[in-house]
């Protein structure tokens, strides 16, 4: 199949009264409706929608992204009935997690019902289910009346899209429509959580903490209680390159003086070197592009810089990218894991 070339219709509500009767809203929610695929805001990072309940729409989005088709997608829905309309059933720690943390950056995994298109759930029994905390992305949600497939909008591999402009930079022709509602606030993506098992598994760390988690339901696994066994459970996504900027991302654990040592190594043979630091470094070195990401202790502030500050190394002129680690605590936890992911090499 060819892909199909959209002219991309974009729809700025950034300073809008924002409900579902908004016009731009509307002719949004309608797209969505008639099986186009169109991105939007949500309080994490944009997203890229379609009929969760239709296989040729959801296609769309793989498609558009060039998303592998093992990785299942998370559905987003405007009210808690919803959450019916594609599980089976609500175990109760799920229930406490929904009530806790929705509308939110939290994603559970339930019993699928089979309601949602086969390519949504990638053939898995389970399903994503997600009550975004975002008026634009509840507007839209509640104006289409539909279950909405949603992965992050950014072409696949790439850092997720955390303004209207980074989902342009990905996917211009290649989408029905952007919703531009401003810049996003987390920055990270939801919590995935696995609530079938008897104990909630966290399967990708985010924008609610597992201190957050564990203070409504008790103890909660992560992947790591899981070194030792052969199969570990996962998000399929998870295995993939992820978040990369165009040039190779290298996370480097040292201090200062390690950092620097490598910078001028790599300066003496001519490269252009980038570092992403820490508020706090930023600027301590030298013969380097330096962007800072936000202060080691705000690590809110980290999560919500994160992507911007990888992407925007693409339009520098840098060979190679150096970045700082920062705490694995509350948010820095999902931080970290995201800079883990990008990086193409960890030096200890
Ligand atoms: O904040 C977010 O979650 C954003 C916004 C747009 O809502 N969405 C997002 O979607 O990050 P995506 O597709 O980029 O990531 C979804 C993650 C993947 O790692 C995927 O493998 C996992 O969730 N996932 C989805 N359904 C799953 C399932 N049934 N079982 C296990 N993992 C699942
Ligand atoms: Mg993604």
């Amino acid at each position: 199949m060819t892909d199909k070339q959209y002219e991309t219709k974009y729809w700025n509500v950034e300073h809008e009264q924002i409900d579902e009767h908004n016009e731009h809203i509307k002719e949004a929610a309608a797209a969505i409706q008639h099986q186009e695929a169109v991105a939007f805001p949500t309080e994490t990072v944009y997203g890229l929608g379609a009929d969760a309940t239709t296989t040729e729409a959801v296609h769309k989005i793989f498609q558009a992204k060039g998303r592998p088709g093992d990785n299942p997608l998370i559905v987003h829905i405007a009210n808690l009935q919803q959450v019916e309309t594609v599980a089976e059933e609500i175990p109760d720690q799920a229930r406490k997690l929904m009530d806790a943390f929705w509308p939110g950056s939290l994603t559970v995994i339930l019993k699928s019902n089979g309601a949602s298109a086969e390519n949504v759930t990638a053939g898995l029994s389970t399903v994503g289910v997600r009550m975004p905390d975002h008026p634009v992305a509840r507007a839209l949600l509640t104006a289409c009346k539909l279950p909405v497939a949603a992965p992050s909008a950014n072409q696949s591999g790439r850092p997720s899209p955390t303004t209207a402009q980074h989902v342009l930079d990905d996917l211009t022709g290649k989408v029905y429509g952007v919703v531009d509602g401003g810049p996003t606030g987390v920055g990270v993506e939801s919590t995935v959580v696995d609530c079938t098992a008897e104990t909630a598994v966290i399967l990708r760390p985010g924008g609610v903490t597992k201190e957050d988690l564990e203070a409504v339901i008790g103890p909660v696994k992560t992947a790591s209680d899981f070194k030792n066994e052969r199969k570990q459970p996962k998000a399929p996504g998870m295995k993939y390159t992820h978040y990369a900027p165009n040039a190779p991302f290298w996370l480097m654990e040292g201090n200062v003086n390690t950092i620097q040592n490598e910078i001028n190594r790599l300066h003496k043979e001519g490269k252009r070197v980038g570092v992403m630091a820490s508020e706090e470094h930023a600027e301590q070195y030298q013969h380097a592009v330096v962007k800072s990401c936000g202060s080691k202790e705000d690590l809110k502030e980290v999560a919500h810089k994160i992507y911007h500050c990888l992407r925007s190394f693409n339009n520098e002129d840098v060979d190679i990218i150096l970045g700082e680690t920062f705490p694995k605590e509350g948010v820095g936890a999902a931080v970290m894991n995201r800079l883990e992911k990008a990086a193409t090499k960890v030096m200890k």
